[in-house]
């Protein structure tokens, strides 16, 4: 079985699996001549670029934690407005260049535009105008993401997980202390001036599926408001979990 969330890594013969002439297929088939992302990667990358894309347009992105570094590929493709991606991890794999190798063959368009960085989050310049960008860093690192951009009053995505609850006396007993943090830190973001979107991307593709955006809101004009209020989905329920 070798499903949207498989661990399974793309190979060659994986092509079929994305035979049409679409964006997502013509990346999956890409990728799997690299022979070295499992497939969830992809569409966990697809899923989550799809959504922030509904919100924010224009900069630069920054994918912090970034792994191959394919959720910034994926926003560049995505949207001709991004200038560039800073993709920024502290052990960046050694096969990154392959996939973007990979990547930059079917898309040309991104050649040049990506920059990897080998170092922690923590140091890294953000601007105003950045889109940051985190798929699943694990624990406090998510925290760390989010106020390392929200520092900055820059656009912010991220996709929390491996939720680190054990020690907060405060959330045990909770039906859910996962949903709790993942509440605490949009409350957080809203009461530093963000506007924020809650979002989440396909349980199949992944269970840790909660997409946390926001943007400063002074920076959130009326139409853009609008088009990412009817395009996105506001998840009543973390709401509803708030008081
Ligand atoms: C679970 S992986 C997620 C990778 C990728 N974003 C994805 O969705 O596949 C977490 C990544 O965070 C990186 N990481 C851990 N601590 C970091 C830090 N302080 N600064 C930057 N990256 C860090 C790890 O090297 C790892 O690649």
């Amino acid at each position: 079985m070798h499903g949207v969330g498989s661990r399974n890594k793309l190979r060659a013969s994986h092509a079929r699996l994305y035979p049409g002439s679409g964006m997502l297929d013509r990346l999956g088939r890409a990728i799997c001549t690299a022979e070295c992302l499992p497939r969830k990667e992809l569409h966990e990358a697809w899923e989550m670029a799809t959504r922030v894309r509904q919100c924010f347009t224009g900069g630069r992105v920054v994918d912090l934690c970034c792994g191959y570094g394919l959720l910034g590929q994926v926003m560049l493709l995505l949207d001709d407005s991004l200038t560039v991606a800073i993709a920024v991890d502290v052990k960046v794999p050694p096969n990154h260049g392959l996939i973007h190798q990979a990547i930059a063959e079917e898309f040309p368009q991104l050649r040049g535009r990506v920059r990897f960085v080998n170092a922690p989050l923590q140091g890294i310049d953000i601007d105003a105008d950045d889109i940051v960008v985190s798929a699943h860093a694990c624990g406090p690192l998510s925290d760390d993401v989010i106020s390392t951009g929200a520092d900055r009053h820059a656009r912010l995505a991220v996709l929390p997980c491996c939720h680190q609850y054990r020690r907060r006396a405060d959330l045990a007993g909770l039906p859910d202390p996962a949903l709790a943090m993942d509440i605490e830190r949009a409350v957080l973001l809203r009461a530093r001036g963000y506007r924020v979107w809650t979002p989440s991307i396909p349980v199949e593709v992944s269970p840790k599926n909660r997409l946390l955006l926001g943007a400063p809101a002074s920076r959130v004009v009326v139409d853009h408001d609008d088009a990412a209020a009817s395009q996105v989905s506001p998840s009543p329920a973390w709401w509803s979990q708030m008081a």
